[in-house]
């Protein structure tokens, strides 16, 4: 219940922005119906009018002035709905959703990346802006007009005659409750269901898109089509169900329906026939049976169609706040004076087994610490656990002696940065992926720290320089050149601790070895944490550690560790 509470906040604060022009759109089309049966009802008038005694023609004339004067008003008000909605609404809040749902993945942990399709987070995000707009449509051209074209019809029944009222009231009543009752219980959770699988589709579909390369050279991409079009088939067996309970409770209403209107029709021309009902009364009251039979049926599919609206929104938000997720990031600010580091008997598993057991390794600050290890050994699961990409499950990590658990990350990364095992890049200019490292900086500072990353001399040799598109996940780039793009974003920035995890193992020996002389050059008031395979790298050390299935199995100067493990091969 609470869920739900939080689910209908969520709604409201997607109208955040536009609230006064919601109200203007609907409140306008409510006006516009209203003037609709204002109209009917001077219809009615004019049937009636020859009959009248005093009849002149030209109270036709007059009748007929107000009747177009009716009409003008109504699409007036019909229109500054439909533009509220069409032109002011949408400029104001798709941009809003889109910028409130982004900023929504900062205060997601990392296993939220790890374990959700990212075709599927971003179609979340999308669905939900797509969503609003529909239900925008939905809630002014069906839900609101029909229902008060129905209201409005079935008060003019009353004023025509009681018992017809009643029996229509009660025959659209019944209608419409059983069939939103009906649908909410059996059309509904199909469409949850069918909606649920589309999506997985789509993550599917992106990740072979990726991965279409790989799909391509080990021919498998009749596997994988296939597969999509298996779940694609999933999809439709929920959808037919769903469109199967739809036509056979569509026909047991029409049943109904035809049944009461034949009861009703030969009782009004009874009525008719004994004068207590006028022409004007007995067209209106076919006019009213149909337009509401029209209606309530639209107003169901309306209702339904914003039923399953709020299913898709309401899937979107299940995974965007899914509590699990968000971590609890509204803890004060950590200040970083000195570069120490202190892992305390820490235990970490991502399922199952440690990958880290009772870890102890203390780094002072300024000290340049190398790490080696096989694959697997845990390496870059310490580098996860410094960074608050998990928690260990046991012990405690400080630096500069303050658990890092009791602070929020955005502060910790002010001061603590690294440069990944994979460079993924964005689908933008290098100038741009260098610049995400410090959005402020000048041109002459990210010159500067390309050519301390060993970059700026390749840079300058490609046609569009620094303006080189460098392709999706950076695919146009040599996987060294893209470690160096991640390198030259280091040099960027001015934090108390840097680590490199396995940072230059896609350079040749003469680059590698340039860029360690520039991190031992510009770094020398920082703590260096240093994942290697090739031991060279980590000459200029002040101390090596070894792990070895996630323990410091040896420890030691580079002159000691070096010769030690030079046969053991660390390649990853
Ligand atoms: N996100 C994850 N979920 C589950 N297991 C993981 C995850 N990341 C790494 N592992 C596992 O943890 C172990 C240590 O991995 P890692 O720290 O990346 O090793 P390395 O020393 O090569 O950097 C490996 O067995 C790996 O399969
Ligand atoms: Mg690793």
């Amino acid at each position: 219940m609470k869920k739900n509470k939080d689910f209908i906040k969520f709604l409201f604060s997607l109208y955040k922005p536009v609230k006064v022009l919601a109200i203007v759109m609907v409140v306008s089309m409510i006006i516009s119906q209203v003037f609709d049966l204002v109209k009917q009802y001077i219809i009615k008038g004019i049937i009636d009018l020859p009959s009248n005694p005093n009849f002149q023609v030209s109270d036709l004339y007059n009748v007929a002035l107000v009747l177009i004067l009716i009409i003008i008003l109504q699409l007036i008000f019909f229109y500054i709905s439909n533009i509220t909605r069409t032109i002011f609404v949408v400029k104001k809040q798709t941009p809003y959703i889109a910028e409130y749902l982004f900023n929504i993945l900062d205060k997601k942990n990392y296993a939220f990346f790890t374990d959700n399709y990212s075709g599927k987070i971003s179609s979340s995000i999308n669905e939900v802006n797509d969503e609003i707009v529909n239900l925008n449509t939905r809630i002014t051209t069906g839900f609101m007009s029909l229902l008060t074209s129905m209201i409005s019809s079935l008060i003019i029944l009353y004023t025509i005659n009681f018992y017809i009222f009643i029996t229509a009231l009660i025959l659209f009543a019944g209608i419409i409750i059983t069939r939103i009752v009906y649908f909410s219980y059996k059309y509904l959770p199909l469409i949850k269901n069918a909606q649920e699988t589309n999506r997985e589709y789509n993550g599917v579909l992106n990740d072979a898109v990726l991965n279409f390369t790989s799909l391509k050279i080990y021919n498998a991409v009749k596997t994988f089509s296939e597969s999509l079009r298996t779940k694609k088939e999933e999809v439709n067996i929920y959808k037919n169900r769903a469109s199967a309970h739809e036509f056979t409770y569509g026909a047991i209403a029409n049943v109904a329906y035809v049944l009461v209107f034949s009861i009703l029709i030969f009782y009004s021309i009874s009525l008719f026939n004994k004068g207590l009902m006028t022409l004007g009364d007995f067209v209106f009251f076919i006019n009213a049976m149909i337009s509401i039979k029209t209606a309530s049926t639209s107003f169901t599919w309306s209702y339904i169609h914003i039923g399953e609206i709020l299913v898709k929104v309401k899937n979107s938000y299940d995974l965007l706040f899914n509590d699990n997720n968000l971590k609890n990031d509204n803890k004060k600010d950590i200040m970083i004076n000195k570069g120490d580091i202190v892992l305390n008997n820490v235990s970490f598993k991502y399922k199952r087994s440690n990958v880290l057991e009772n870890f102890n390794l203390t780094i002072k600050d300024k000290e340049k610490v190398g790490i080696i290890g096989v694959s697997g050994s845990g390496k870059t699961t310490f580098v996860n656990l410094l960074f608050k990409f998990y928690t260990p499950q046991k012990g405690e990590i400080l630096i500069d002696n303050k658990n890092i658990n009791d602070y929020n990350t955005k502060s910790l990364y002010e001061n603590l940065t690294y440069v990944p095992q994979e460079t993924i890049l964005l689908h933008s200019t290098i100038y741009e992926n260098i610049k995400i490292a410090k959005p402020d900086a000048s041109y002459n500072e990210i010159i500067e720290a390309s050519k301390r990353a060993e970059l700026h001399n390749f840079i300058e040799g490609l046609d569009d320089k620094y303006n080189t598109i460098v392709g999706e996940r950076g695919i146009k780039l040599s996987g060294g050149q893209r470690q160096r793009i991640a390198l030259a974003r280091i040099f960027l920035r001015n934090s108390k601790i840097v680590v490199f995890d396995e940072a230059t193992s896609a350079l040749d020996n003469d680059t590698e070895f340039k860029i360690q002389k520039n991190i031992h050059k510009y770094f020398n008031n920082q703590t260096i944490i240093c994942i290697a395979h090739r031991l060279s790298t980590l000459q200029d050390m002040d101390y090596i550690v070894v792990i070895e299935n996630g323990k410091i199995v040896d420890k030691g100067t580079p002159k000691k560790i070096i010769p030690k493990y030079d046969k053991v091969n660390f390649e990853r």
